[in-house]
């Protein structure tokens, strides 16, 4: 993190619901740096959107502080740079998109005379067909409403971006636009809180992660150091009659202190603590004439992770990741 005084600093906050007993958020603490990509991850009910919400002063904590450039989130200079787009966004179904961005355009008090240009170059930037942009939104399908919601958090100019599931219910090319518009969020120098269960999406797109179980933080991982973590290397290869195998896989994983876990016809895992060490077992295994066709991390980082932290939270001993 270059930037040394956090935008967004959550201290100790406490939530819990009228009518419930269990407390959503039970004394979450984080910081986030100006231009970051923070994301949130863990399972249904853990207490994401609850800290959203709150992150954006949509319910209040019962304790505990936020501050966001050191001022209260509800303050209104703070939703001036801020975009949301929520879990369930709700739309005015009658209104066309462009009706829809126009009365946010103005909500977000946005220069009245750049409105048209703004709408268009939005429309276009989540990716929305222009066929569709005079047509009333109560015709359209989830994934097209996914994308006017992705538009709405933009429309502003936000200089800080909270995007609760936003890849929920898009098509693949929508899913490849999320991650341009990651990159382009990146360069732009927008902070960025991210709300997803699509962990491959999480891996490419955050600097920091945090695990959220029963409102608490279980670990805050920084993906630079995850990609370091040991993991199992899965190899596929092409028809090959060697008889000795086996042993060849062995050769080709000890040299470079890698370990096979297991060979089953024309594929094999492999035990790796990091990516030089797969690399190495790569370049053995095609040197000793293995005709490798592909080889991929058995699950992504992030997955891996996700795992462990689950197997750690039903033993009741959250593990920490430092
Ligand atoms: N409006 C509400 N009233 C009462 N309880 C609520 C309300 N919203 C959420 N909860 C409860 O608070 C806890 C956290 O819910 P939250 O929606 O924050 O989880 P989440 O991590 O976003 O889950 P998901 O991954 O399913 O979106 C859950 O136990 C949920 O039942
Ligand atoms: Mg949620």
């Amino acid at each position: 993190m270059e930037n040394t005084s956090p935008l967004i600093v959550v201290d100790t906050l406490i939530k819990t619901y009228s009518g419930s007993r269990k407390r959503a958020l039970n004394g979450i603490s984080f910081q986030v740096a100006e231009g970051e990509c923070f994301g949130l991850i863990g399972p249904n009910g853990a207490g994401k959107t609850t800290l959203m919400s709150c992150l954006l002063a949509l319910i209040k904590a019962d304790a505990g502080t936020i501050t966001i450039g050191g001022i209260n989130p509800d303050d209104l200079a703070v939703r001036e740079v801020t975009g949301f787009m929520p879990e369930r966004p709700s739309f005015e179904g009658w209104l066309t998109p462009k009706e829809f961005l126009n009365m946010h355009h103005m909500l977000a008090h946005r220069p009245p005379l750049s409105v048209a240009l703004d709408i268009e170059e939005v429309l276009n930037r989540v990716g929305l067909e222009e066929q569709c942009w005079n047509r009333v939104i109560r015709t359209f399908s989830r994934g097209m409403l996914q994308r006017l919601g992705l538009a709405q958090a933009l429309i502003g100019k936000p200089k800080i971006l909270f995007l609760d599931e936003p890849g929920s219910g898009m098509d693949p090319p929508g899913n490849v636009l999320l991650r341009s518009l990651f990159g382009q969020f990146k360069k732009e120098r927008i902070t960025v809180v991210l709300n997803s269960h699509h962990l491959d999406e999480m891996e490419r797109v955050c600097d920091r992660v945090a695990f959220i179980r029963a409102g608490k933080i279980e670990a805050i991982e920084t993906l630079e150091e995850v990609a370091l973590r040991p993991y199992v290397l899965f190899v596929k290869w092409l028809e090959d009659d060697d008889k000795n195998i086996v042993e060849k896989l062995q050769r080709c994983a000890q040299s470079v202190n890698a370990q096979l876990i297991l060979q089953e016809g024309l594929s094999a895992k492999f035990s790796v603590i990091n990516s030089e060490v797969a690399a190495g077992l790569l370049r053995n295994l095609i040197t000793e004439g293995v005709r490798v066709q592909s080889a991929q991390p058995e699950q992504t980082t992030l997955e891996r992770l996700f795992d462990e932290s689950s197997k750690a939270g039903l033993e009741g001993t959250p593990k920490k990741y430092d």
